[in-house]
């Protein structure tokens, strides 16, 4: 989605823009542009498409000089990706320019009163509203007309703005879109992503919705939506630039499906002391757990897939039901929600616009939060009554990789460390099982070291449409792989319950079908196995994905791809990652633009 930087300092600013637009790149864009301040005047570039493009036309910047700027990237919902809707807009005094993520829903009673008062207009975005407005409101106090348009409008926003009338001061506003300040020495800068920052400081204000931050090159001030100068609290950034570039990798996807042990073992270590597992900042004492009745899972995506795959975990090892919704339908289901269940929230990036919004319905009707989140000072992390951080570093490729595998390791905690607290599972399961989850890491990183052959496969199974079936906890792997697939290959891939087919599915096997049978559930994978054989029976070509040393499934399936043997409800963290794999080089095979597929955006901030 839209990504916004900005950057007051004593050197060239546009340089500085077109970097920190670049490190926003993976959250999905179709146009770009910046807008640099020189004496009195704002330049603009914007161009439809990369931003190799604006790096081309500006000349790295060189021919925008200024040393205070804003900068955009643009994904497009009001208005097609074309010059004239990229941002920054301009007022038509020539006195504001803005950037801006998020959405304007009342921009068309804006739009149609600025239109009455005889503004014009020069894009179909909703964010061109907000210029207006300015110029509008603006008296001779720049604040004052920023805070007055602030209060016209409903929706989403993290605003960057300009003013020639101030030469060296930047302004930003959020409002439900994720806002960073940047504190830098002798310059300051903002951006919707720690990762763009990282290179030029780790330190860091994380604004909060209804603020206005005054950035000039010396000085940040920030103030409430009263207008009352408050004082934030600067956090310190842990993450390393490096752990948001390739380091050699071809792709950052392969490079994260690679750093998967570090960051589960990252997930785990500090949480567990001995033969004590230890949630961070919170422990809900077992009289608190034994007042949830119910617990529900929220998310969208493969955080979503996470959650059906926590959630075999948790009722098997806590024996309380669970229930797993989509949060873009959980919003808007009237939920059975009360003081007594617990939710718990995924999200990579903390600021899906849906899981924010299931987050806000559970809470209103007295639900308990917990946010399992990556992304520190996210509008989840900062919403939820307690989060625990998933600690998979910046992921910078669209399809997650790490930040599942993370979430499922948070996941996995939770249920036993609940489990042990409701004395559910004896101490010695408890005990054995610890064991198993400290394992994972190293267990991960046989997965991706067994199956080598997976380039080669990839080729023989990514030719056409792809089934992935499989039951329960292989279901859920299933569910993750088949996305894996159709986001960065663009192959049509589905995921079946493996006991469906029969009911309808199966009429689509034909010969030559490509199925991924995963296999690794233990008390099922003999049903699987029944399946594997019926679909052979029509023709499919099979690649069963199951347990090392499963040997049936070799007399079976036309090519297996093997991972370590596991407790079935851990089996999903290690299983995914060959299907991660799968989708990878099936992309690349196919030449696909595998960090940034199309369509797609990292941090999905709107509905
Ligand atoms: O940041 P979140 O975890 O809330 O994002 C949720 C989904 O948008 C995300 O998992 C998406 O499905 C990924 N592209 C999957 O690879």
């Amino acid at each position: 989605m839209c990504g916004i930087t900005g950057f007051t300092g004593m050197h060239p600013a546009a340089p500085v823009l077109l970097n920190g637009l670049s490190r926003l790149e993976y959250r999905g864009y179709d146009s770009a542009g910046i807008a640099v301040l020189n004496g009195n005047a704002i330049h603009i570039e914007k161009v439809s498409g990369r931003i190799a493009k604006l790096y081309e036309k500006t000349e790295g910047g060189k021919t925008v000089p200024g040393t205070i700027g804003i900068g955009h990237t643009r994904w497009a919902t009001h208005g097609a990706p074309t010059d004239f809707n990229a941002h920054p807009h301009l007022s038509n005094d020539g006195r504001f320019a803005v950037v801006h993520n998020g959405i304007i829903e009342n921009y068309l009673a804006l739009r149609e009163e600025l239109i009455a008062e005889d503004y014009i207009f020069h894009s179909e975005t909703d964010t061109e509203v907000i210029v207006h407005l300015l110029e509008k409101y603006y008296t001779g106090d720049i604040k004052a007309a920023v805070m007055k348009t602030a209060s016209r409008l409903e929706g989403s926003y993290a605003l960057g703005i300009l003013c020639t009338d101030a030469p060296d001061t930047l302004f930003a506003v959020r409002e439900a879109s994720p806002l960073i300040l940047g504190i830098g020495v002798g310059e300051q800068y903002f951006s919707s992503d720690v990762t763009a920052l990282i290179s030029l400081t780790k330190n860091v204000i994380y604004l909060e919705d209804g603020e206005i931050a005054c950035l000039t090159p010396d000085h940040v001030t920030v103030y409430d939506c009263t207008g009352k100068e408050i004082t934030k609290p600067i956090s310190r950034v842990t993450w390393n630039v490096e752990a948001a570039e390739k380091g050699g990798y071809e792709h950052f996807m392969l490079k994260e499906i690679m750093e998967q042990p570090a960051a589960v073992k990252a997930a785990l270590t500090s949480r567990i002391q001995g033969e004590k597992i230890r949630l961070d900042d919170f422990e809900l004492p077992a009289e608190i757990l034994r007042s949830f009745h119910k617990i529900i899972i929220t998310a969208c995506g493969s955080a979503y897939y996470a959650g059906c795959s926590g959630r075999y975990a948790i009722e098997k090892l806590c024996h309380l039901p669970v229930e797993v919704e989509l949060a873009s339908e959980l919003r808007y289901a009237d939920p059975l929600v009360d003081t007594h269940t617990l939710v718990l929230v995924i999200s990579q990036s903390g600021e899906t616009a849906d899981s924010i919004a299931a987050l806000k319905e559970c809470r209103a009707r007295g639900a308990t939060i917990i946010g399992i989140v990556n992304v520190v000072g996210s509008t989840i992390a900062n919403l939820a009554d307690y989060t625990l951080y998933t600690r998979a570093g910046p992921e910078i490729a669209v399809a997650t990789t790490k930040g599942f595998t993370t979430q499922l390791a948070v996941l996995y905690l939770i249920a036993l460390s609940f489990a042990e607290k409701l004395r559910s599972i004896s101490p010695e399961v408890y005990s054995s099982l610890l064991w198993e989850l400290k394992q994972v890491p190293k267990y991960i990183q046989q997965s991706i070291d067994m199956n080598y052959q997976l380039p080669t496969l990839s080729r023989r199974y990514s030719s056409r449409s792809l089934f992935f079936i499989g039951r329960n906890t292989d279901y859920a792997v299933a569910l993750e792989g088949a996305l894996k697939m159709k986001e960065i290959s663009y192959l049509h891939a589905e995921s079946y319950a493996a006991g469906e087919l029969k009911h309808g599915t199966i009429a689509l096997i034909e010969n030559g079908q490509p199925v991924i049978a995963v296999c690794c559930n233990e008390a099922l994978a003999d049903k699987t196995l029944s399946n594997v054989v019926e679909v052979k029976a029509r023709g499919a070509k099979v690649l069963a994905l199951a347990f090392h040393g499963n040997s049936r499934i070799i007399s079976q399936a036309d090519d297996v791809i093997f991972i370590p043997r596991i407790s079935t409800i851990f089996s999903p963290i290690l299983a995914v990652v060959p299907l991660q794999l799968l989708a990878y080089y099936a992309a690349k095979a196919h030449n696909c633009d595998i960090d940034k597929p199309k369509n797609l955006a990292k941090s999905v901030t709107v509905e």
